[in-house]
């Protein structure tokens, strides 16, 4: 059930949860450290105790969900070398058309990219080094079972944070994965607003369709984030047939978007140059409409991705701590997603 944003507002400010402190959300684990999505990443991310736990979700052949970032096996697997003939037209090999044995069988890496002479690159030179270690693919019930173990065994409370991949391509080779995903958050006992979990999603017709059709037919009121993307960044596409042009998002940077926003879900997850322009510099912070407006509908926003690798820090801020300075004290946002999850935590420690 969708209450107004007015009514989150003044129930935030009851609770005093508007001077809450932010969220820490490591995102793909502690991937800054150890290959993304691994049961290892995430096992390491639990201990430097962050507020949620992020999985990427996508279905097997046979119905299984595994935690992968792409709905491609290649970018962070061995699969071309253990199954050379099973790539599609577009040379790419697809999580779909394996079954969870498969996928089971293949080693997992850092992830990296293929140069010009055919060689394995990887994306973050300086982090763990590619092929080295025993790590593999691990299934979503999997990654539960590990953070509410640990819940238990060390007696914190962590949440969870699944974003449900591509449900337009999952669709389209006949797939339910956004039921398949509530079936097991359901099953571990994730089913209210206040259960430790966000939902998330690129694609707001799923969202949509998660909030008004499949969640209350389950029972079930989770938190959702829809999620924000380009639209020339394919990231949601839609099917005419056989034929897929991108989601348009322009109007989700139009005002008035967030009040609809709000209509279905209880955050946004944009992409952090939406928030503060690029063009900022050190003494002159540009910060966004988005951000303003999305507070205005009463909306959570959680920006990802905060990296500390070389290259990757803003040209406003001194340093990775300048970062999350800008957008925790300054933009004032509600939690961030972060590769490097201790050094957040870290961060806020020292805050008074
Ligand atoms: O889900 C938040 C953030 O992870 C979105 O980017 O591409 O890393 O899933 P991506
Ligand atoms: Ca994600």
């Amino acid at each position: 059930m969708k209450l107004s944003p007015l009514y989150f507002a003044l129930a935030a400010l009851a609770a005093g949860s508007v001077t809450a402190k932010p969220l820490v959300i490591a995102h793909r684990g502690a991937s800054g450290y150890l290959p993304e999505h691994t049961l290892e990443a995430k096992a390491l991310a639990y201990a430097m105790k962050p507020d949620y736990i992020e999985q990427d979700v996508v279905m097997t052949k046979d119905d299984q969900l595994v935690v992968l970032h792409d709905h491609y096996l290649d970018r962070v697997t061995d699969v071309a070398d253990k199954f050379p003939d099973r790539a599609r037209a577009d040379k790419r090999y697809y999580a779909i058309d394996f079954t969870l044995a498969e996928i089971k069988s293949l080693r997992v890496t850092e992830g990296f990219n293929i140069d010009d002479k055919g060689n394995k690159v990887a994306g973050f030179p300086n982090r763990f080094p590619m092929w080295k270690g025993d790590f593999t693919v691990p299934t979503l019930q999997e990654e539960i079972e590990l953070i509410q173990g640990l819940n238990k065994t060390l007696g914190y409370d962590i949440g969870i944070y699944p974003e449900i991949k591509a449900p337009w391509f999952h669709r389209h080779e006949g797939k339910d994965i956004s039921t398949a995903v509530l079936k097991v958050l359901k099953q571990y006992g994730y089913t209210n607003q206040e259960s430790k979990v966000y939902l998330q999603c690129f694609d707001p017709i799923e969202l949509k369709r998660i909030n008004d059709e499949l969640m209350p037919a389950m029972g079930m009121d989770l938190k959702l984030v829809q999620l924000l993307a380009y639209t020339d960044w394919n990231e949601t596409m839609v099917y005419q047939g056989n034929t897929a042009t991108p989601y348009d998002y322009d109007w989700f940077f139009k005002p008035g978007a967030m009040k609809k926003v709000a209509t279905y879900a209880e955050g946004i997850g944009p992409w952090k140059p939406m928030l503060v322009d690029d063009k900022s510099t050190k003494d002159n912070l540009i910060v966004l409409p988005l951000m303003q407006e999305a507070k205005q509908a009463g909306l959570a926003v959680h920006p990802y991705t905060f990296r500390a690798d070389p290259g990757r820090i803003a040209p406003y801020a001194e340093n990775f701590a300048g970062m999350l300075d800008v957008f925790y004290n300054k933009v004032k946002v509600d939690g961030l997603f972060t590769d490097f999850p201790d050094k957040a935590v870290h961060f806020l420690s020292e805050q008074k």
